[in-house]
């Protein structure tokens, strides 16, 4: 991406980012804010580290995705200051002072350790601090993690600027050439290992650097949802893929999924189906929609490929009501998406606070607000063959409405997921996933 471009959206942002805070300190009682990147989490009795992960609240101002112990100073009226920890270290490679496209807009000051940290930290007045939780509480800080502060800021998080849509495109390019490596590798028959691996390589990450590690299932492990493992021996059989893989740029990431069949014309067909359906959700998107109707539009539309391929014998309306659906797409339909996977404030009544409720029965829906523009959201519709799903279903009123001889024929193939990031707009959305597909250079 241009460096002038992402420059001038990056001043556009930081401006929004001070005018909401100020209002929201304002609005809660402080006049000042710190915020923490987050501390190194050592290993128990040794002298290594946990992969370092920068708080989300930090990265909203300095896109520093590894660097510990660094502080963000927002004063109302003033420009942000930067704390940047310099510890003098002969064990690690001690990082030069930013001077990025951003790090222009920063009052930077060099810190040697936390001690000289606090030091330079405001000191009077009525400061919040958000970041780690322990170490802080006697800095003579107003208040630490304050909820209400915490909340409204959280609020504001869900409509992203220019500048973060900008990032999260560009989250999607890195994303898109890494599933188009993945998808090479599975075509040559690797291992979910060696499929992580040429997604990794194709966009130059490790795995720490990802916004969460990848989900690489082959045949049955598509159906356990946050697939883990990564086996090192390909299978005897590939008969199918789900990979779930997003990539990182300044600390927004991309959340992507896509499931292939190998060869065999029936999953393939399903696969396809169900990228018709996801496609549809998609077109549903836009400014003033209520997602939990998005999500039951997703269930009876779903329930309704399942009723024409012959896996329930229930029509889709009944499906849904009886919770026959849920039975094969037990997640929600997607999340907000930006600086986390699952971006913060997803239930969120208001500024203030409050949940909006999610629909009876579904439990795991982690966005329920009103889409606004500026949103960015995943849609994520899938279909799976759970064996503890099933078995339960085997033994309740379900059991008569499935034909269990196709769930025979599609368990060995696991389940399907295909996701997308979408940036809603007044009259739709753009698809920052296809586009970045349709691109690839
Ligand atoms: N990759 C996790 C999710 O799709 O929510
Ligand atoms: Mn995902
Ligand atoms: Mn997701």
């Amino acid at each position: 991406m241009r460096q002038e471009a992402l420059d001038e959206l990056y001043s556009a942002h930081l401006r929004a980012c001070q005018d909401r805070t100020a209002l929201a300190l304002a609005a809660t009682g402080y006049d000042a804010l710190v915020l923490h990147s987050g501390g190194l989490r050592a290993v128990d009795f040794d002298d290594y580290h946990y992969p370092f992960k920068a708080h989300a609240a930090f990265k909203l101002w300095a896109p520093l995705t590894d660097a510990p112990d660094c502080f963000v100073i927002v004063r109302p009226g003033c420009r942000p200051g930067l704390l940047f920890n310099q510890p003098d270290d002969y064990w690690h490679k001690v990082p030069p002072l930013p001077d990025g496209w951003w790090a222009g807009e920063f009052d930077i000051e060099p810190v040697r350790d936390l001690r000289a940290a606090r030091a330079a930290l405001p000191a009077g007045g009525r400061t919040a601090f958000i970041g780690d939780t322990t170490g802080f509480g006697d800095w003579g800080f107003a208040a630490v993690n304050p909820q209400p502060l915490i909340t409204r800021l959280d609020y504001a998080r869900a409509r992203k600027t220019p500048y973060e849509i900008a990032c999260l495109r560009e989250a999607n390019r890195l994303g898109a050439r890494g599933h188009a490596a993945a998808a090479r590798a599975f075509s040559a028959r690797d291992s979910e290992y060696g499929i992580a691996l040429a997604f990794m390589t194709a966009i130059a990450a490790r795995e720490q650097e990802l916004p969460y590690n990848p989900i690489v299932a082959l045949n049955a492990g598509s159906s356990v949802l946050h697939y883990q493992v990564l086996e090192r021996t390909p299978p005897h059989d590939h008969r199918s893929l789900l990979i779930d893989a997003g990539a990182a740029f300044a600390g927004y990431g991309s959340d992507i999924t896509r499931t292939y069949a190998f060869d065999d014309p029936d999953f393939a067909l399903l696969v396809g189906r169900m990228d018709e359906v996801q496609q549809a959700l998609c077109a549903g998107v836009r400014a003033g929609v209520d997602w939990r109707d998005l999500h039951l539009t997703a269930h009876r539309l779903t329930a309704e490929l399942l009723h024409d391929s012959g896996i329930i014998t229930l029509d889709a309306e009944a499906a849904v009501d009886s919770g026959l659906s849920s039975v094969f797409l037990p997640h929600g339909l997607g999340h907000l998406l930006g600086l986390q996977v699952h971006d913060v404030g997803g239930t969120l009544a208001s500024p203030e606070g409050g949940t909006i409720p999610r629909p009876d029965g579904h439990p795991n829906l982690r966005l329920t607000r009103v889409l606004e523009e500026g949103y960015v959201v995943t849609m994520e519709p899938g279909l799976y063959f759970i064996d503890t799903l099933l078995a339960a279903a085997r033994a309740n009123s379900h059991a008569r409405h499935i034909d269990w001889a196709r769930v025979a024929q599609f368990a060995p193939f696991g389940g399907i997921r295909i996701e997308d990031n979408l940036a809603v707009t007044a009259s739709g959305c753009e698809n920052l996933t296809r586009e970045a597909f349709r691109t690839l250079s």
